[in-house]
């Protein structure tokens, strides 16, 4: 794989590399909501929300705005119970990022006196908070020189260098995280990381890459930049089937709650194995993925179950996974 003979070497050439990336930033930048705050909080909750959940998707929806108008501070998330806490955080998926923003926050307020750390090693010591995220706080919010790298992050500085081991193994994240700091300009640490994670999410694209446009083309040692990143290959889907009944009464549902399971505290359709139903007709079929999961669900009418039964009124009340209630939803629009 030849390297680009023209360009120059991003490490020799950092000053210049910045001050390009920066205009651009400053010109092309988009205006989100979290970038025009410097509340560690707010902050936070955007990178916690950002995780799994696109930019457009927690846009769209004003997500970020109307969980923070919840949750304004540290003292209403620490009291909220965890059924209005799924409950704020309905349709977004992976809940344990929500129960984690908890309880940071209350040990924000037990350890640190309601202030949030500066440094991102401190932050990295509060529970769900990783490297990435403790970064992420310490730069945007305080402005300090903590590197990030992110998956967007990660693919622009795999493409200036021109690395081509998996950035997914130990070696690799250790590489890329070296770099991330090497090119960060401690000056203007929330201005470069905002910059450059900006620039992973435009120009620096995953396919077709529009490096005619990019303000940094003169100093990428690449010239295959949709090869890049390497990663580990994936692993492959496990698929399950669930069988799952629908009862109802008037205008009543019957649910059962999930303890101790990785959904815990959230209401689904009672399930029951596939012998229980093997002489049965399911009335409708559908499937969703989850994580690594591929997921179909029969449903079938009229058969007898535990559960409480929930009024329509409540139900849109309750913590209920978006899959779940999008198959219940399906059902009554049949
Ligand atoms: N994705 C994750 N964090 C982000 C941020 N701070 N700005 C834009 N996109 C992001």
């Amino acid at each position: 794989m030849e390297k680009k003979s023209a360009s120059q070497n991003p490490l020799k050439q950092v000053l210049k590399l910045r001050e390009e990336l920066h205009q651009w930033f400053e010109i092309q930048g988009k205006d989100l909501p979290w970038r025009k705050t410097e509340d560690p909080w707010a902050i936070l909750i955007s990178e916690i929300m950002l995780q799994q959940t696109t930019v457009a998707a927690v846009i769209a929806n004003c997500r970020f705005e109307k969980f923070l108008e919840e949750y304004p501070d540290l003292i209403t998330i620490a009291k909220a119970p965890e059924a209005q806490l799924l409950k704020s955080w309905e349709g977004l998926g992976y809940y344990n990022r929500v129960r984690n923003l908890q309880k940071s926050a209350v040990a924000v307020l037990e350890q640190f006196e309601g202030e949030f750390p500066k440094d991102a090693a401190t932050l990295e010591t509060l529970p769900g908070i990783g490297k990435y995220t403790a970064g992420a706080v310490s730069s945007f919010a305080f402005d300090q020189a903590a590197p990030i790298v992110d998956a967007n992050i990660a693919r622009v500085i795999s493409r200036v260098f021109d690395y081509r081991e998996e950035i997914d193994s130990t070696a690799g994240q250790k590489q890329i995280w070296k770099w991330a700091g090497q090119l960060l300009d401690v000056r203007k640490p929330r201005l470069f990381n905002s910059a450059i994670m900006e620039l992973g999410q435009t120009h620096c694209s995953p396919r077709n890459p529009d490096c005619a446009e990019c303000p940094i083309a003169d100093f990428c040692q690449t010239s295959n930049p949709e090869e890049l990143p390497k990663k580990k290959p994936r692993k492959k889907f496990v698929v399950i089937e669930e069988h799952a009944i629908i009862s109802t009464r008037k205008n009543e549902i019957l649910l059962v709650k999930e303890e101790g399971s990785r959904r815990n505290g959230f209401w689904r359709l009672p399930l029951k194995s596939a012998e229980e139903v093997a002489h049965l007709e399911p009335v409708s079929k559908h499937r969703y993925t989850i994580t690594n999961h591929k997921v179909t669900v029969f449903l079938y009418e009229f058969t007898q179950a535990e559960g409480a039964w929930v009024s329509s009124d409540e139900l849109s009340k309750i913590p209920i996974a978006s899959p779940i209630r999008r198959i219940i939803e399906s059902h009554f629009s049949l």
